[in-house]
């Protein structure tokens, strides 16, 4: 397992509609395995893969927040928002891919998910919480959409200077 370098935004890769993953390959299992480390290492709750850019639909979470609980590391392919609530939500959202800025953003507060792992089965699962947040977030990434693209457009233009000089102030290190 290693880490993989996580791609920082702007970064056309980021803004690609991903495609459906067609076969689970030795090279799928070996990026979810190395994304579920490079998540854990950020630290974060979830990564898509287009965020180690891989333009292919799935993404891994694990938004056990207690310490002490087991981690619950998953591994969503060609995950589907199959119903979602009325009931809405607002969280303080970041991005691995957008590193140390937050804003809050509204989504449905609860989803059932439809997805395949890793074996080829296919799960569902009702999400509430970070959960769901997270869950649509990562299903946001497969279709290149980003957190700040719920943000009025002076509120983007403002996290994407930033990270364009952020970029820049790396790649002369
Ligand atoms: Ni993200």
């Amino acid at each position: 397992m290693s880490l993989r370098q996580i791609l920082i935004h702007p970064d056309p890769r980021l803004k690609k509609p991903c495609d459906p993953v067609t076969e689970i390959t030795e090279e799928l299992r070996a990026t979810a395995s190395d994304m579920l480390e490079t998540m854990y290492d950020a630290p974060g709750v979830g990564l898509a893969a287009p965020q180690v850019g891989l333009l292919k639909r799935f993404f891994v979470m694990d938004c056990v927040k207690d310490p002490e609980a087991p981690p619950r590391p998953m591994v969503l392919i060609n995950p589907e928002v199959i119903w979602a609530s009325e009931a809405q939500n607002t969280y303080e959202e970041g991005c691995l891919s957008i590193p140390d800025q937050y804003a809050e953003v509204t989504r449905p507060a609860e989803v059932r998910v439809r997805w395949s792992d890793l074996d080829g089965a296919v799960h569902e699962e009702h999400f509430s919480g970070l959960w769901a947040t997270c869950a649509q977030h990562e299903i946001d990434h497969l279709d290149g959409r980003l957190f700040i693209d719920y943000l009025t457009p002076l509120k983007r233009q403002l996290i994407t200077r930033k990270m364009v000089k952020l970029k820049r102030d790396r790649a002369r290190l």
